[in-house]
């Protein structure tokens, strides 16, 4: 049961990873991804943290206490992940106070540059009791670019125009994203945001940067930033081809939502 679960797991970070890649989202090491496996290991499996040092995590999350986290490790590229998943995961078992951790494999490289949002998001899942348990970062090419318009830089304005460019955008994604202005990449700054956000929405926008979202499953994550993508993706070729576009009226959106 657990060993299955577990190659599952595996599955949907290689099947998502490819798919990041062949959107055009993943260039060089962008993007990184995380899911809870507490439970997931077997007995013999735990042996391996057995003679493994501790290391301090960036940001003490006590909710996190004995959690086992599986996450792509820092500059690790989607493509190659895809392939060949083990040379590109690492996989995190926290201390009883849920400051330190031990990584397998020991000598591998180090976990993701993003870990501080990474592990605050999933304390935060956590204390909220959420059933969530996978975290996808990407550089979302379209959900970027819109961060670059200021008209655009708001999470009202944001979802506005998403919900509008598609109907099922608002039937998938009733909550939207929320937007988080520009922070420096990896920061405890970002981390807090990004948790705080998270609660409210199944995707945060890091504006300038990438979104990072949500989801029961790696693949559930990837689907909601791919239906906010596809939105986007809308509003800029009608854009492109020199048009405005119509968009849904605010009608046809409550009857949507009825
Ligand atoms: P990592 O390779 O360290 O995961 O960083 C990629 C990234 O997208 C940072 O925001
Ligand atoms: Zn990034």
């Amino acid at each position: 049961m657990e060993i299955q679960a577990l190659e599952k797991t595996i599955a949907e970070i290689t099947d998502t990873a490819r798919n990041l890649w062949e959107k055009g989202w993943a260039e060089r090491n962008a993007g990184n991804i995380s899911v809870n496996i507490t439970g997931l290991l077997s007995a013999q499996e735990l042996e391996l943290f057995s003679n493994s040092t501790f290391r301090p995590l960036p940001i003490t999350c006590s909710p996190l206490a004995d959690q086992i986290l599986m996450v792509t490790s820092a500059g690790s590229r989607m493509r190659d992940l895809a392939k060949n998943p083990w040379d590109h995961l690492c996989i995190l078992k926290m201390d009883a106070s849920g400051t330190y951790f031990k990584q397998w494999p020991e000598k591998g490289r180090d976990p993701t540059s993003e870990l501080s949002t990474h592990v605050v998001v999933h304390s935060t899942l956590i204390q909220t009791k959420s059933a969530k348990k996978a975290l996808v970062h990407t550089h979302a090419t379209e959900l970027i670019a819109l961060t670059q318009i200021g008209e655009f830089c708001s999470t009202g304005s944001l979802n506005h125009l998403l919900w509008t460019m598609h109907p099922e955008t608002i039937l998938f994604v009733p909550k939207g994203l929320g937007f988080i202005p520009y922070e420096i990449p990896g920061t405890s700054g970002i981390a807090d945001a990004t948790a705080k956000t998270l609660e409210d929405h199944p995707v945060a926008l890091w504006e300038k940067h990438g979104v990072i979202a949500t989801g029961k499953s790696i693949t559930e994550a990837f689907d909601t930033i791919d239906i906010l993508a596809k939105s986007a993706r809308i509003f800029f070729l009608v854009k492109s081809a020199g048009y405005e576009p119509e968009g849904l009226t605010e009608e046809q959106l409550n009857e949507l939502m009825s």
